[in-house]
């Protein structure tokens, strides 16, 4: 029987770096037919689609894109949904972290990461539904975050972008699997990616190979809400199952973090 990513065409956002890249360079091993990699960062998307497309050549598709205009995310999904006729997967993965105290966050920081994370990934679903629903198959995985999961201080914005995202994707499940559509969304905490650039990643950090085979073997699965890693999803279960202590532990956190801010000017 052929893999569940094998001979498949696939659209992932935010390819050139981080979990982007390493879900494309997945997908291509995994026996992926095309992969069309949108990026914004001309640069990078060069060098690590002609990095990948050396190892799997022919099925590499840079796709110079920034997901906040609605007519360039039509154009990376109408060239992947139009090379082979079908459109399986779309990983809507762009976005951005934001860690800031309420003085700092403007409403120009509200709406470019609104903009970026909420924005971004509705046009990259809602331009593929109607094609998916035309073949009557498709899998759309979004990019969320334990922080759209559960409450975390100074996160406010990236939080509101993620939990937005999370509960769209679970509801379109519900909505659309009748027609043969599947919907997942990843959350993950601490992921040591370009994020953590000049920082100590936390001792829970997992590697982006770590990450994204766990997440591909749960989107093999269809999994709707997926968790990562084991650290999280403790989190999350805590998050759920005694509010009373996750409320201690969240002012624990936002403690630390106005100490850190006011001692170091940064929150780690
Ligand atoms: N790394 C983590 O620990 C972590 C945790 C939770 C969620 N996430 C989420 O994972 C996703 C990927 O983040 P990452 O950690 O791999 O970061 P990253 O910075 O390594 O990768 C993000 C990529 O998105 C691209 N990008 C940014 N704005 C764009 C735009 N407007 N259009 C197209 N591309 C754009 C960047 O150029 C970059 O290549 C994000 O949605 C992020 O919120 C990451």
């Amino acid at each position: 029987m052929a893999g569940y990513f094998e001979n498949k065409v696939a659209v992932v956002t935010g390819a050139a770096s981080g979990l982007g890249l390493g879900i494309s360079e997945n997908l291509l091993a995994k026996g992926a037919r095309a992969v069309f990699m949108g990026d914004l960062k001309e640069e990078n998307l060069n060098r690590e689609s002609e990095r990948l497309n050396e190892q799997f050549p022919g099925r590499v598709h840079p796709v110079l894109t920034d997901v906040t205009k609605l007519e360039q995310v039509q154009g990376l999904i109408e060239a992947a949904s139009s090379f082979d006729g079908h459109l399986d997967f779309v990983f809507n993965n762009a976005g951005m972290g934001m860690t800031l105290p309420t003085e700092q966050i403007t409403f120009d920081i509200w709406k470019f990461i609104i903009d970026l994370n909420v924005m971004g990934v509705i046009y990259g679903t809602y331009t593929a539904i109607p094609v998916m629903r035309e073949q009557g198959f498709g899998h759309i995985v979004n990019t969320g975050s334990v922080a759209g999961l559960l409450p975390i201080p100074y996160q406010a914005v990236y939080a509101a972008s993620k939990g937005a995202v999370i509960r769209m994707t679970e509801s379109l499940q519900y909505e659309l699997e009748t027609e043969g559509l599947n919907f997942s969304v990843f959350c993950p905490s601490n992921v040591r990616t370009g994020i953590f650039d000049g920082l100590t990643p936390p001792p829970d950090s997992i590697s982006v190979d770590e990450a994204v085979e766990y997440v591909f073997q749960e989107i093999e699965k269809k999994k709707l809400v997926i968790v990562l890693p084991e650290s999280a999803r403790k989190f999350d279960d805590l998050f759920r199952e005694n509010r009373e202590e996750f409320d201690r532990f969240a002012r624990q956190i936002a403690a630390e973090r106005r100490e850190n801010y006011r001692t170091k000017g940064t929150y780690y």
